[in-house]
């Protein structure tokens, strides 16, 4: 084995060293000398492939970008529609630059499931846009015999920037292109409208399949796709997300109910014991970790999953979480199977779940950030099958409560609710932005918003969160009154979902109102006449609407009508059209200049008791 290694690490060695700028080598293209060309954007050519790649969702999700910017950069109106193998597709990606290695790629990151090898889903996912050596280069840290599922591995995707006198000679991108037997200089330029010498100018004079070269275009080339999209043969449903469909029957097969069950002995009996050993609640060593990772072969997945929760949260007992919530005693019960307990001295929410938790454990296990409601740890018991999640108390309780229930409204003036919504736009751009793969909480609503003691806000229940971009769902979940139009039509999960919650909040936080009202009428679909006419007509019908206690506020006008230009762009039936968090984020923080500046006299409690 090791004599294997050595032999593939001087192949690398030569690979790095002979290397010639311009020709992809097997560790992929070297950094220009100039490293402040990189990042830039660019894009590879991707072929639809059959089975798993049949729609781009798929596509999307393999490359951590979403199905519109794919469907927008190839050429395709209806992103929705499966696609036919071997059509083509430009994927766009981030090229940087790896100062450790010399080596310019996008890195994307891949989860590796069964039967998994750097080989395979470089040859075959990846389609030769990167080579396994490549990938052992930049993953030293794992050991390529012995991947564990649920690995994350970071493929190195072939690719280039142009440099100044590339720019200069109109060659703003280089896309990746790996080449089929088939091919020959002629007939590659022939399909993008290159010309045949600037194709050889820049990858050198020969070419053998699977080889990667660069396309150099000035722009992105305009791809002919088939006009009718084949009846559905292969619908959606068959072809959606990998994982969401393997996730899917491990939840559903008895076989996996039966694995669980092991599974739940098994842990209750390690947890047990972790207990007795170290009360401490320090955390696992690697080495008893790894061992118990290659014990339980059971469901590799969920044990690399719950190992990895091990490492970052605390574990509490049964009896602890017992005690703490006077065995479960209706006063503890702040609302459906959610108690407010004690434990050491401070105060947690404790929330008791079936064992599917686990969705919500993986994805709270990615996330961590002010605005979102932290996850402190918890406790399995396995002999109720149950399942309690320890949180940060949020002693404000919900938003909703504050606007519609018994609390004192008038202490939720325009400031306070503004700076409100841009704590939940921060919370809400960081899992869209910042996670991989992104994170759709998929049910932002104002009893999902909590306040802590200086009113600010963190988003809770990620219960049906779904991570993976494009995800498609056969059954809708969320809350009436918040969901989109396009997710109620045909279950297409993006971030857009949230974004439309999000501006239905907005409306809910200046009219007042509910977001759907006791005659079951929707608070989003009154927007339209609100904010219809001249601007006099306007003002007048939005004070009308407006929560009666921001009517009086002196100063918060124009920073109301901000919110809701905002409310209005988020609400756009086409998801397309409606902004994403970033921009919302700039756009309510604007909003709160214009209130700062008109309604300093107008300072109210909230703001006095704020940091
Ligand atoms: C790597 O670079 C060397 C030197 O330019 C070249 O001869 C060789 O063909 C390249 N190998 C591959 C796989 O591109
Ligand atoms: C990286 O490779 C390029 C091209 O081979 C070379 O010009 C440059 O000096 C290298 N940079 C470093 C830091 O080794
Ligand atoms: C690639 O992405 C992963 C995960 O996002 C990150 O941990 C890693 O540092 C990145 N590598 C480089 C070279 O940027
Ligand atoms: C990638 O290259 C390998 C061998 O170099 C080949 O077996 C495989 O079919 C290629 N994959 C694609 C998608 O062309
Ligand atoms: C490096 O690249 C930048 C941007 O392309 C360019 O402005 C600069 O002149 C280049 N520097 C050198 C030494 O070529
Ligand atoms: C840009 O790249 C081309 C092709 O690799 C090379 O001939 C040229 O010298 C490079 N220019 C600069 C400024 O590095
Ligand atoms: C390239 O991939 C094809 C299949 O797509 C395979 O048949 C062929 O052997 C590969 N060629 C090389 C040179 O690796
Ligand atoms: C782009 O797609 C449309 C239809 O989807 C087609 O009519 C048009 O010709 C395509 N553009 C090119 C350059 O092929």
């Amino acid at each position: 084995m090791r004599g294997i290694l050595s032999v593939i690490q001087f192949l690398l060695f030569l690979g790095l060293v002979h290397h010639s700028q311009g020709q992809a080598n097997i560790t992929g293209y070297t950094c220009s000398a100039n490293h402040s060309i990189y990042p830039c954007h660019t894009y590879v050519f991707y072929r639809a492939r059959s089975p798993d790649f049949l729609d781009l969702a798929t596509v999307g999700d393999l490359f951590g970008v979403s199905r519109l910017m794919v469907a927008e950069a190839s050429n395709i109106s209806s992103p929705a529609s499966p696609l036919v193998p071997d059509q083509s597709l430009f994927v766009p990606i981030t090229c940087s630059c790896d100062s450790k290695y010399n080596l310019s790629y996008a890195n994307i990151t891949y989860t590796i499931e069964k039967d998994d090898t750097y080989y395979l889903v470089s040859t075959n996912l990846f389609q030769n846009l990167t080579t396994y050596q490549s990938v052992i280069v930049v993953n030293p840290t794992l050991i390529p015999e012995d991947l564990q599922i649920g690995v994350q591995v970071n493929f190195p995707i072939f690719c280039g920037c142009p440099n100044s006198t590339q720019l200069q000679n109109k060659i703003n991108y280089l896309i990746t292109y790996v080449i089929q037997p088939s091919d020959t200089f002629a007939s590659i330029a022939q399909k993008f409208g290159l010309k045949e010498q600037s194709l050889r100018d820049i990858n050198g004079g020969t070419i053998y399949p699977n080889l990667t070269i660069f396309l150099p275009v000035s722009r992105l080339p305009e791809l002919s796709q088939p006009s009718i999209a084949p009846s559905a043969s292969i619908s959606p449903s068959t072809t959606r997300d990998r994982k969401g469909l393997i996730t899917g029957l491990a939840i559903g097969l008895g076989v996996a109910g039966f694995l669980l069950i092991l599974l739940l002995l098994v842990m209750g009996f390690w947890v047990y014991r972790e207990v007795l050993l170290k009360r401490g609640y320090e955390i696992a060593e690697d080495k008893e970790k790894s061992k118990f990772k290659k014990g339980g072969m059971l469901e590799g997945d969920f044990m690399a999953d719950v190992s990895d929760c091990l490492d970052k949260y605390i574990v509490y007992g049964v009896e602890e979480v017992r005690k703490a919530t006077d065995g479960f005693n209706p006063s503890c019960l702040i609302q459906g199977s959610v108690y407010k307990g004690s434990i050491d001295g401070e105060v947690y929410v404790i929330k008791k779940m079936k064992w599917n938790a686990w969705d919500e454990l993986k994805i709270l296990q990615k996330v961590n950030h002010g605005n979102l409601v932290k996850l402190e740890g918890f406790c399995m018991d396995p002999e109720y099958g149950n399942c309690y999640f320890v949180y940060e108390y949020v002693e404000n309780g919900s938003l909703h409560s504050w606007l519609h229930g018994e609390n004192n409204k008038r202490e939720l003036d325009w400031k306070t609710r503004l700076r409100i919504v841009i704590d939940v736009a921060n919370g809400l751009q960081y899992i869209h932005e910042h996670t991989r793969p992104k994170v759709v909480h998929k049910d932002i609503k104002t009893s999902n918003i909590l306040l802590d003691g200086n009113m600010r806000a963190k988003i809770a229940n990620f219960g049906l969160a779904k991570s993976g971009y494009n995800a498609i769902t056969t059954h809708i979940v969320g809350t009436q009154g918040y969901i989109s139009p396009e997710y109620l039509a045909d279950g297409i999960v993006t971030t857009k979902i949230d974004v439309f919650a999000f501006g239905v909040v907005l409306l809910e936080l200046i009219s007042g109102k509910e977001a759907i009202n006791e005659e079951g009428k929707l608070l989003w679909m009154e927007l339209n006449a609100v904010m219809e006419g001249n601007e006099d007509e306007k003002e007048r019908k939005l004070k009308a609407w407006m929560d009666s206690c921001l009517v009086e506020e002196s100063g918060s006008k124009e920073s109301v009508m901000n919110v809701m230009a905002v409310a209005q762009a988020c609400l756009q039936t086409n998801p397309s059209k409606r902004p994403n968090m970033v921009d919302i984020v700039y756009m309510l923080c604007k909003s709160d200049a214009l209130s700062l500046d008109f309604s300093v006299d107008s300072l109210s409690f909230a703001t006095l008791t704020a940091r």
